[in-house]
């Protein structure tokens, strides 16, 4: 066996260093231990965390010996025993393929029109020359965009309701990942546990007949309904001819609100911090807003996704001792590849420190100009992000209407991150003022 070496620090301080700052947490721990280390983190315990494209690329191959499915089992008691997060080997793949086609090309185009209509609506409400949080405005454009073209949801007053619950869910996630005892259904609503599980089942009524009520309106021939992730879910069939199930189709549903929402809102907030304060950069993108140059804004959400990654890693468990670059891990270790490092390796980017969205243009339109695995705020393999286009869709269309429609300033000075939940997010809320 034999583990890199790592920091001595007892876990609790390890733990507290990766929360209050999770992009400089990496790049000081491989700064100071090198491109291989060992830490301990309160409730994860042990992770290699290797900062190499060849180990990203090896964690993402060996599916046979490392596990995505177990490094995401504390979500499940939200998602579901179906969910794409928490499966592995064939349920996961064919729960994906099943997923994949509302997420592609043809599919996408279809969500444009909703897509704008909700970065447009909520822009139109900003104040003028009041200081606002940004994130907060993108955490709700990107609930809309999940509800109505994800769910489906069109009937304002049922998206109330929707938006009212899941904001109760967030106040009550940190009970789903207790331990099962401590998150037990009892005592009413008189325990946290019992308020989780009443709140929780509130959501899974309102999901089963959203998705009773598109299926009827789907038989009934319904051509009204704007495209949507649910309907052609509906759809879908495996490779036996076999529908979905509700089950499975709950847990989906659930599981694309929690890994789609609040990713998107973050790397969104994260993309204004950056513009916000770099004159040229915003002076570029909103003469693209104006002009409909959709490759200048992507570019900018890819370049912030470079720099102020949302998930600081993908996580995969060993099944079995396994070796990957020279390293050998017992059974049961956690891997992580730390994009934060990856993304500004001097050995990979040219000016690794710098934010210039033009490296994202012309030749540099997938990979930034660097090498494979160098770019991976979505992640790669069999588990990339599923949603990963949906996203750059979204932040592409969003950031067109805002920065069509408002004049921004930044309130405040860059943000630095903080962890919240498993989300980088930007301390202060990313806090601005319209002036126009
Ligand atoms: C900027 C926003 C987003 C970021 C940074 C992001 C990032 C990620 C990452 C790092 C993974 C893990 C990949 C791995 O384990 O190898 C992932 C998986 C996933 N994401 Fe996203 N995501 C975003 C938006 C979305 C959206 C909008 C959706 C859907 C509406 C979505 C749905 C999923 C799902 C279902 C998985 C699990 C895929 C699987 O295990 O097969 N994500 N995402």
């Amino acid at each position: 066996m034999s583990l890199p070496p790592g920091p001595n620090a007892p876990a609790i301080l390890q733990t507290a260093a990766l929360m209050r700052d999770p992009h400089g947490f990496f790049e000081r721990l491989h700064r100071r231990h090198g491109w291989a280390v060992t830490i301990r983190i309160l409730s994860e315990g042990r992770i290699v965390s290797v900062a190499d494209p060849d180990w990203a690329k090896a964690t993402f191959a060996n599916t046979d010996a490392l596990s995505a499915g177990q490094a995401a089992n504390t979500l499940e008691p939200i998602v579901g025993r179906y969910s794409l997060l928490t499966l592995d080997g064939s349920e996961h793949l064919r729960q994906r393929k099943l997923l994949l086609p509302p997420f592609h090309g043809d599919a996408l185009r279809g969500y444009e029109d909703t897509i704008r209509q909700i970065a447009a609506a909520e822009a139109a409400a900003w104040p003028l020359r009041t200081p606002f949080g940004l994130h907060a405005a993108m955490q709700r454009a990107t609930l809309q965009m999940i509800l109505r073209i994800v769910f489906g949801v069109d009937d304002p007053a049922l998206l109330e309701r929707f938006v009212t619950l899941q904001h109760r869910l967030v106040r009550l996630a940190n009970v789903a990942v207790l331990p099962a005892r401590l998150r037990a259904d009892v005592g009413g609503r008189a325990t946290p546990g019992g308020r989780f599980h009443a709140a929780m089942r509130e959501f899974d009524g309102l999901i089963g007949a959203q998705i009773s009520r598109r299926r009827a309106e789907m038989a009934h021939g319904d051509h009204e309904h704007a495209p949507d992730v649910l309907g052609l879910l509906l759809q879908a069939r495996d490779e036996d001819g076999t529908p979905m199930t509700d089950t499975e189709l709950r847990d989906e549903l659930v599981t694309l609100l929690v890994a789609g929402h609040e990713t998107t809102a973050t790397a969104l907030a994260w993309t204004f911090d950056l513009l916000l304060h770099d004159a040229d950069a915003l002076r570029a993108a909103t003469d693209a807003a104006r002009s409909g140059d959709g490759a200048y804004l992507e570019a900018v959400g890819k370049e912030a996704l470079r720099l102020r990654p949302v998930i600081f890693s993908h996580g995969r468990i060993t099944q079995r001792e396994v070796t990957i670059l020279g390293w050998t891990m017992p059974a049961g270790t956690r891997l992580w590849a730390p994009y934060p490092v990856l993304h500004r390796d001097p050995a990979l980017w040219d000016g690794p420190q710098d934010w210039r969205p033009e490296r994202w243009l012309d030749g540099g339109a997938t990979n930034g100009g660097a090498a494979p695995y160098s770019w991976l705020p979505f992640g790669g393999g069999v588990r990339r992000c599923i949603g990963a286009a949906f996203a750059l869709l979204e932040m592409r269309l969003l950031l067109q209407e805002v920065l069509a429609a408002v004049t921004l300033e930044a309130a405040g000075p860059p943000e630095r991150a903080v962890l919240r939940n498993v989300v980088a997010a930007p301390r202060r809320g990313v806090q601005v003022v319209r002036t126009a």
